[in-house]
């Protein structure tokens, strides 16, 4: 979890503003030596100061480059370089590398990725390895020995049509994902303007259920009570962080279900996350019979709303249901009932 530069201030970035960086933070040319240079204008003070100056607050620093020979924003790329810039990303203290995949000269991802897993290996430095490599050659089925997490898609746009294109591509790998290596379906779009409340607490929830890397792309000096209560649900987070890591993904949605779909995954102590997401274009009842999700017929089950903070019901029976806002999701988590007679 964190927060990452890019979906909001693209290339303008500077060490006063930011707390972690993406693409534009070195300087347009290398060193005489071959180095990776910080931009002056904008890192005056250098990376070390400020890894040192995010640690100092408690968090992790992460830093950009790009498995080509140059950043998507036309910075030099690490490809060829990775002993020495994974060496130098080290040295200043930095715990968390998202790898592009611009400039790649047509080499093929399986060969451009590994290069950089060993280099950050042989640092003796704990780096998160976060590939950016936009779903090319189906990183699930290769990924998992090379990093931590893998973009499953294109780019996220601010747009309900890129968040719920990307939400449907990222399930196929589902089975794919767990502790150590996560698809990754983009950083969060919640804050930045280009949908409503509701679509927006629909993206963080299916998001959360999915096990997305969640990392906030907003401004977060500026945003709104609103959002900052969609990004800090501390009851959703812990979904995005239970213990058995096990994907969430679409159930119910097809056929009769239409756009009232039902998502459900796994989580530790026998129980069930249950996120109902109406994506037609009005209100809609979602109603589901509960072996549709894999819980059992006839057993009880306490339901608890994510959003609302209550639970709801100790002794939920065969079906449940709900009505669901435009484009907005209700989240739950399902448990077995304590039964009456035990107690
Ligand atoms: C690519 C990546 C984005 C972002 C930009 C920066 O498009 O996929 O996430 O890092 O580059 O240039
Ligand atoms: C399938 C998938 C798993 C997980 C479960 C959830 O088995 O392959 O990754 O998502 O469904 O029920």
């Amino acid at each position: 979890m964190g927060w990452n530069s890019w979906n909001f201030f693209a290339c303008n970035i500077n060490e006063t503003v930011i707390r972690e960086t993406d693409d534009c933070w070195s300087y347009v040319k290398r060193g005489n030596k071959d180095q990776l240079l910080p931009d002056p204008k904008t890192f005056p003070s250098g990376i070390k100061a400020l890894a040192d100056y995010v640690h100092g607050k408690g968090l992790k620093l992460g830093i950009y480059s790009d498995a080509g020979i140059f950043t998507c924003q036309v910075r030099p790329g690490s490809l060829y370089h990775e002993n020495d810039d994974a060496a130098l990303f080290a040295s200043w203290g930095v715990d968390y590398l998202k790898y592009d995949n611009c400039y790649n000269l047509g080499i093929r991802p399986q060969k451009r990725y590994p290069p950089m897993r060993d280099a950050l290996n042989s640092t003796g430095r704990q780096i998160f390895y976060s590939l950016c490599e936009w779903g090319q050659d189906d990183p699930a089925l290769w990924a998992g020995k090379v990093g931590n997490s893998w973009r499953t898609t294109d780019d996220i746009t601010d747009t309900w049509k890129s968040m719920t294109d990307i939400a449907d591509k990222n399930i196929k790998w589902a089975s794919y994902a767990g502790p150590g290596g996560w698809n990754d379906p983009d950083m969060l779009e919640v804050g930045n303007g280009g949908m409503t409340f509701a679509e927006y607490r629909s993206h963080f929830s299916i998001w959360a259920l999915m096990k997305a890397p969640l990392l906030i792309g907003c401004d977060v000096r500026n945003m709104t009570s609103e959002m900052m209560k969609i990004l800090s649900n501390k009851e959703v987070i812990q979904v995005n962080q239970d213990p058995l890591g096990v994907q969430g993904r679409k159930i119910l949605g097809e056929g009769n279900y239409g756009c009232r779909e039902v998502w459900a995954g796994p989580l530790s102590g026998n129980r069930l996350a249950v996120a109902l997401w109406n994506r037609c274009s009005e209100t809609a009842n979602i109603t589901m019979k509960l072996p549709a999700v894999g819980l059992d017929e006839s057993a009880a089950y306490s339901v608890r709303d994510l959003w609302k903070h209550e639970t709801l019901s100790e002794n939920v029976v065969g079906t449940f249901g709900a009505q669901v806002d435009v484009h907005d999701t209700k989240m739950y988590i399902f448990s077995p009932a304590i039964s009456v007679t035990s107690i």
